[in-house]
């Protein structure tokens, strides 16, 4: 089958002319450069291969019968890209601005325990595609002037992409890297397609592989997952084939989430969902209990915070569900709370005023500020210390509740607050 016409429409002309330098620059080099992976089950099935999370770029893969981080520094060379080289897996990622190339040598792939990175030596183009994760990523697509277009497809992909399966290429593919289990969830969710009955026995069998994986690399794989369309789907597949409790007992991914998902998806910008997704899938759990997994999956050190602080506000929100609450007194009981935990929170509770008072915070109140600071106080003759900063709470307070509005109207109140602390000592 050949695919000619179908590249030229697909990618775009800038990526295209990239692509056709890159394979001339190998063809100097007696090397041959092929599409690979996601690219080429995307253009077959007729989607965009772009990535909302990923900031709507290209992340274009191919495969070179030679020394990819050579070809790729030649490349940099020549145009204006940014090089990343990996010398132990033999790949490097050239990147510009809208679009995002990595280049592999064609290697073969030993695991020298499950779970573990795998060793790489250099292949042929067969040996690649046999140590990718499942058929519909194991096709690749011929740059080469003499086959250009050609598609190779040594696993029926292209079969199954029209039966609407995922399956692995060989028995010991889960085993090998258990990262699949969530990749294979994360394709059949967003293909709408199925797990073929072997692969779905496989992966069943091999849920407690998934104890080989790292933290990090497990983070990541949640990370990926959140940049789907709607990660929700894939979290309840996850729960429901026994994956996501082998993360964390205490991931739950029934239907709450997904209407919290969706709630969230209304007011973040995709690029900054995942932190907001993530605090929500801890949201039915304790903190003693999310802590584990915090240090298991070494999440960043902003995102820990929030998401404690997501926890024990959960566990105060009552204080808040009271509607009679002046604006001060909510930002005062919320002032010290990361945002995104706040945000959170608002999404997850069910009371209006909760929700009211949460809203009010994050759009407004935490946004206020006295216009007076400490120098123009001590010009008013208020000096520095603990009075001053009373003073100061008293002016922000005031300001909140819109008791005063102008500069003018703190000064007043400063003044007669000054009065007022100073008359009990002239007695
Ligand atoms: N791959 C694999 N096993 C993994 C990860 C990746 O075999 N654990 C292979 C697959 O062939 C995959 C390719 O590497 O197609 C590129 O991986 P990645 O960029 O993660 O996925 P894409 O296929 O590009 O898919 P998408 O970005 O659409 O999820």
């Amino acid at each position: 089958m050949n695919l000619a016409h179908q590249i030229e429409q697909y990618l775009p002309g800038s990526l295209l002319e990239l692509v056709k330098d890159i394979n001339a620059q190998a063809a100097g080099r007696g090397e041959r450069v092929y599409l690979v992976g996601g690219i080429v089950r995307d253009l077959l099935l007729g989607v965009p291969s772009l990535r909302s999370g990923s900031g709507l770029r290209f992340d274009l893969d191919l495969v070179v019968t030679g020394d990819a981080v050579k070809l790729a520094r030649q490349v940099a060379a020549t145009s204006r890209a940014k090089l990343l080289a990996h010398h132990r897996f033999c790949t490097a990622k050239l990147r510009y601005d809208s679009f995002t190339l990595d280049l592999a040598t064609a290697r073969k792939e030993t695991y020298d325990k499950p779970g573990a990175l795998p060793t790489v030596t250099p292949g042929i183009l067969k040996d690649d595609l046999i140590r990718r994760d499942f058929s519909i990523n194991a096709m690749a697509i011929s740059l080469a002037a003499d086959d250009y277009g050609e598609l190779i497809d040594p696993h029926q992909g292209r079969n199954d992409l029209e039966d609407r399966l995922i399956r692995v290429l060989h028995s010991g593919s889960f085993s090998d890297d258990a990262t699949r289990i969530l990749r294979a969830v994360r394709y059949e969710q967003r293909l709408d397609f199925e797990l073929e009955a072997q692969t779905a026995q496989l992966l069943k069998q091999n849920i407690p592989m998934l104890d080989t994986i790292s933290g990090d690399r497990i983070r990541h794989e949640l990370e990926l997952i959140f940049k789907e369309e709607q990660p929700e789907f894939v979290i309840r597949r996850l729960d429901e084939l026994g994956a996501l409790p082998r993360i964390s007992p205490f991931l739950k991914g029934e239907g709450w989430i997904a209407d919290k998902f969706d709630r969230a998806r209304r007011i973040k910008k995709p690029g900054q969902l995942s932190s907001l997704y993530f605090c929500l899938l801890v949201y039915p759990s304790q903190q003693e209990e999310i802590e584990q997994l915090l240090v298991h999956l070494n999440v960043p050190t902003g995102l820990s915070r929030a998401v404690r602080d997501t926890l024990r506000l959960k566990a105060s929100l009552h204080l808040l569900d009271k509607s009679s609450l002046k604006p001060s007194e909510v930002c005062y009981l919320l002032q010290e709370y990361d945002p995104l935990a706040i945000q959170a929170n608002a999404i997850a509770s069910e009371s209006p005023v909760v929700q009211r008072h949460l809203q009010l915070f994050l759009t407004k109140l935490r946004f206020v500020r006295t216009s007076l600071n400490g120098e123009e106080l001590k010009r008013l003759g208020i000096p520095a210390g603990p009075e001053m900063g009373k003073i100061l709470q008293a002016l922000h307070r005031a300001r909140l509740d819109g008791e005063i509005k102008t500069r003018r109207d703190e000064e007043t109140l400063a003044l007669a607050l000054r009065d007022a602390r100073q008359r009990p000592r002239d007695r």
